[in-house]
């Protein structure tokens, strides 16, 4: 069987991550793509060359030619530009809207049967605009988000019970901003309610709502840290775990950026819910019981996602 092809569209911080990922697990061959000249050819250089070392024959290319992912089977797009400290991701709507229509005419012309992961923020929007210039049906366009809010939401939850990270299981719902929804009745600590959990460990409600709200800010924390840039470790090991519940039909259920038509009262808008991920792209989007509060929670920030696309349309006529 011929190796899989996974092309990454942006060679940057996640990009770059992403290739490493991607060919340590043997994922497949992977074409490293940027407009910047020269970077993602020297990246996919010195990547290849851990390849001795750690054991991969992962062939990784670099390339400025979009003829290059040509029949990719995942597509990870991280084109664009990050944040800086101060910005919110909603800063970044104008320059990355031109760049997902380039990315996605990209897509449309060299891999329309591949399955494409967007992480470039702002990401609801972005993802909902890539989907459109690329005119991919809407189960094989997604975006990565809350893979990675729930893994922020879950290192906190068990540093703060002092438990192990594999025994938490956290849920984030609604889109990738500082209005997303840690949802507390659907996260446990190895099947334990959080909040059951927290009172036997003797953790206020208090200090979970602050362990909420860091979690809603988690990006932005990293981004001032870092000073220049934005997260780039968990992101591409969020989206990795993606691209392998698709190459492996793995029907994992992962919360993603999906395209919601019917369901939670959505009418066509992509924002984080449960997806189930396998061979189909994604295959069914879980609709879970949510008591008011999250509701509302979940209103205000699928309005905050709304009101983005409203702006897209505004700023690209061809979207409207
Ligand atoms: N086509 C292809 N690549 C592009 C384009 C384009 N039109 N425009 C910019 N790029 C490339 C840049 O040259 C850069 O190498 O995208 C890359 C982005 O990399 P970084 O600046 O290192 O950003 P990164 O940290 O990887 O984040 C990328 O993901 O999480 C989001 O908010 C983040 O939107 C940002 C994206």
């Amino acid at each position: 069987m011929a190796r899989k092809k996974i092309a990454l569209i942006g060679a940057g911080m996640i990009g770059g991550t992403l290739a490493h990922l991607a060919a340590k697990k043997e994922m497949g061959d992977i074409v490293l793509f940027d407009i910047a000249e020269g970077m993602p050819q020297g990246k996919a250089l010195d990547l290849s060359q851990c390849g001795p070392i750690e054991g991969f024959d992962a062939k990784i290319t670099g390339s400025n030619d979009y003829a290059d992912i040509a029949g990719a089977d995942v597509v990870i797009v991280t084109a664009g530009v990050p944040r800086k400290p101060g910005m919110s991701r909603d800063d970044l709507l104008g320059i990355n809207l031109k760049v997902m229509k380039s990315v996605g005419e990209g897509i449309k012309n060299n891999c329309p049967d591949a399955f494409v992961i967007c992480i470039t923020n702002p990401l609801d929007a972005m993802v909902w605009a890539l989907r459109e210039f690329s005119g991919l049906p809407h189960n094989k366009v997604v975006g990565m988000a809350g893979v990675l809010d729930s893994a922020r939401f879950a290192t906190f939850l068990a540093w703060e019970f002092g438990c192990s990270v594999k025994d938490v299981n956290a849920f984030v719902l609604g889109g990738h901003g500082d209005t997303m929804v840690p949802v507390t009745s659907y996260t446990t600590i190895n099947g334990i309610p959080v909040n059951d959990y927290a009172k036997i460990k003797g953790v206020s409600e208090s200090r979970i709502d602050e362990i909420v709200d860091r979690t809603r800010k988690g990006g932005g924390e990293i981004v001032g840290l870092l000073g220049n840039g934005s997260a780039y470790y968990a992101p591409a090991t969020s989206a990795i775990a993606m691209a392998e519940a698709y190459l492996g039909d793995q029907k994992r259920i992962l919360p993603c950026a999906s395209y919601v038509e019917g369901k939670y009262g959505l009418d066509g808008l992509y924002v984080g819910v449960p997806t189930v991920i396998g061979a189909g792209g994604t295959e069914e989007v879980i609709e879970i019981e949510l008591s008011d509060e999250e509701k509302n929670n979940l209103k205000v920030s699928t309005d905050a996602v709304e009101e983005l696309l409203e702006a897209c349309k505004s700023l690209d006529g061809s979207l409207a």
